[in-house]
């Protein structure tokens, strides 16, 4: 089984949704069992919170329900995950410092170096804007989703 690890600053926002939106895509095409899907934060401010209701909101207004309390990156996630993608350039700077080694650099992906219309930019952080900045967050993030199954095919054995 591919294991698919989103990672955003608190684990409130982006990447629970990130987290949700593959779900639901997974749930629908009935592939939920080929690939294992969790999300976390470099940051440890929310640690066992839910997503942010503004979070929670958008993606039961795009028709998913978002489940995940939220936890910190930890080394281990190097060694269990298959895919690590990440929302920015901080976040992957983050991630990249418990990797003195490099060991790790071929599972770490920004999330929109998959977006059909992007360029590996940033995902922009929802937290401190308002709810047009949810939406547009979620339309990037399915993009990049879409793309990222497309091109990764991450739960086809080779
Ligand atoms: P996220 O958004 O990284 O997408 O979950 C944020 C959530 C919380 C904070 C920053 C970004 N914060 O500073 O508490």
């Amino acid at each position: 089984m591919s294991k698919v690890l989103f990672v955003c600053l608190g684990n409130i926002c982006r990447s629970p949704l990130a987290e949700g939106i593959l779900k639901s895509k997974l749930e629908s095409s009935r592939q939920s069992q080929s690939i294992f899907v969790d999300s976390c934060g470099t940051g440890n401010y929310h640690i066992g919170e839910q997503p942010d209701p503004r979070s929670v909101a958008n993606a039961r207004e795009n028709g998913i329900t978002l489940d995940h309390k939220a936890r910190q990156f930890t080394h281990e996630d190097f060694e269990q995950f298959d895919h690590i993608l990440v929302m920015d350039s901080s976040n992957l700077k983050d991630v990249k410092k418990l990797d003195p080694k490099e060991e790790y650099t071929h599972k770490l992906h920004l999330m929109r170096e998959y977006d059909p219309i992007g360029t590996g930019e940033d995902v922009p952080d929802p937290y401190f804007g308002g709810e047009l900045g949810f939406q547009q967050v979620f339309e990037i993030l399915d993009r990049s989703i879409e793309g990222f199954l497309q091109e990764v095919k991450p739960g086809v054995s080779k």
